[in-house]
């Protein structure tokens, strides 16, 4: 019998055409193990949260994100670090579904990873990703944790990771992904 089809939601904290974390969610695509299939949600068209745009009606582009992340069986985040923390492009989907009833980040199998020019890899903004969405009962595995410093000189103006250890730490994240999503969908 086929192995079911794991379906991950990738989820860039960038906007811009050549972002390196963009380019490293799309790169994953063709690192995933067997029976894991990625596709990208757009959060770059959520206005920015407001309850009275909320009270007066969910927009659009949230219903069409949330319902991705209602069908998606796990998500898999990559952002650039702003100012030591979370971008706003990122928080402000996280928060938008987070307000609707039966919130779907709830027992969502997640992983993270980000990518920086600077030295250290965005690591900081992981860790402001666990406290947000972990307390949205949003389950993010814990490790390996995935740093891309200096990613201008680790993936190329096409968007192709030339980095083979990147290369590899990607892999091994995506490796330990899948066991981490069928554990975490046997719990909830
Ligand atoms: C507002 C802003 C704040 C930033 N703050 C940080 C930071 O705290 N740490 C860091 O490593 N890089 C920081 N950067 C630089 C980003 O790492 C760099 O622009 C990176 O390429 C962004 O990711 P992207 O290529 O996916 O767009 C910042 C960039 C911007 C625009």
């Amino acid at each position: 019998m086929a192995e079911p089809v794991l379906n991950i939601l990738g989820i860039s904290g960038s906007l811009r055409k050549a972002s390196y974390n963009t380019a490293a969610l799309r790169a994953c695509a063709s690192l995933l193990p067997s029976g894991m299939k990625l596709s990208f949600a757009d959060i770059g068209d959520l206005p920015m949260y407001n309850q009275d745009v909320f009270d007066s009606g969910i927009p659009a582009p949230v219903r069409r994100f949330e319902a991705e992340l209602r069908a998606a069986d796990a998500v898999l985040i990559a952002s650039p670090e702003y100012n030591f923390s979370i971008p706003p492009v990122l928080k402000n989907a996280i928060d938008w579904v987070s307000k609707l009833p039966n919130q779907p980040w709830q027992d969502k199998p997640a992983a993270i990873f980000s990518a920086s020019q600077g030295p250290m890899g965005g690591a900081r903004v992981q860790y402001d990703l666990r406290k947000v969405l972990g307390q949205l009962w949003c389950h993010i595995l814990p490790k390996p944790e995935v740093f891309i410093g200096a990613a201008q000189t680790k993936i190329d103006a096409r968007g192709q990771i030339t980095d083979e250890t990147t290369r590899k730490f990607l892999t091994d994240l995506l490796a330990g992904f899948k066991p981490w999503i069928l554990r975490m969908k046997a719990k909830a």
